[in-house]
């Protein structure tokens, strides 16, 4: 498969995984699909909490659900999908999620952010969106290895 339509195919599975989202209280549905090595694709959605504070977001999620599969250290690529005009970008706390799963993977995590409906989308690092992150590295520890 192509660069374009490995991205493409994953922003899909991020549109489909969208339909999933449990948001009556926001109403703002969002998906997440992260790639692993080797292709398999994951998704998340968002599960919101009437103590909304407690709300997940999707790519919370589905970093959890990678991470109970054992696969952290195989994260490539995760689209997120959501917002009617602009592509949703992932909020603080799922920024610095990615950072740790980046630590756990040793490389670089592409983040595909697109609207819900078709559209362009948005192609970001983790150190782009969450410059001078916090990371094992201030705990004056090397990044933990998942195996
Ligand atoms: N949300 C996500 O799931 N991901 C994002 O990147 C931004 C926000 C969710 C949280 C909440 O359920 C709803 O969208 C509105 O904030």
């Amino acid at each position: 498969m192509s660069m374009e339509a490995d991205v493409e195919s994953l922003i899909e599975a991020a549109r489909a995984a969208r339909g999933n989202a449990y948001a009556p209280y926001s109403r703002f549905a969002v998906g997440a699909a992260v790639r692993l090595a080797g292709g398999e694709i994951i998704v998340g959605a968002n599960f919101e909490n009437a103590s909304f504070g407690l709300s997940l977001c999707a790519e919370t999620v589905a970093v959890a659900a990678v991470n109970a599969q054992g696969r952290l250290a195989d994260i490539e690529a995760i689209a997120v999908a959501g917002g009617d005009a602009s592509p949703v970008t992932p909020c603080g706390r799922c920024r610095q999620i990615l950072n740790e799963a980046e630590q756990v993977a040793g490389r670089p995590i592409a983040i595909y952010c697109a609207a819900a409906d078709g559209g362009s989308f948005a192609h970001h690092s983790v150190t782009e969106l969450l410059p001078f992150s916090f990371g094992p590295n201030d705990l004056g520890l090397v990044p933990p290895s998942k195996s």
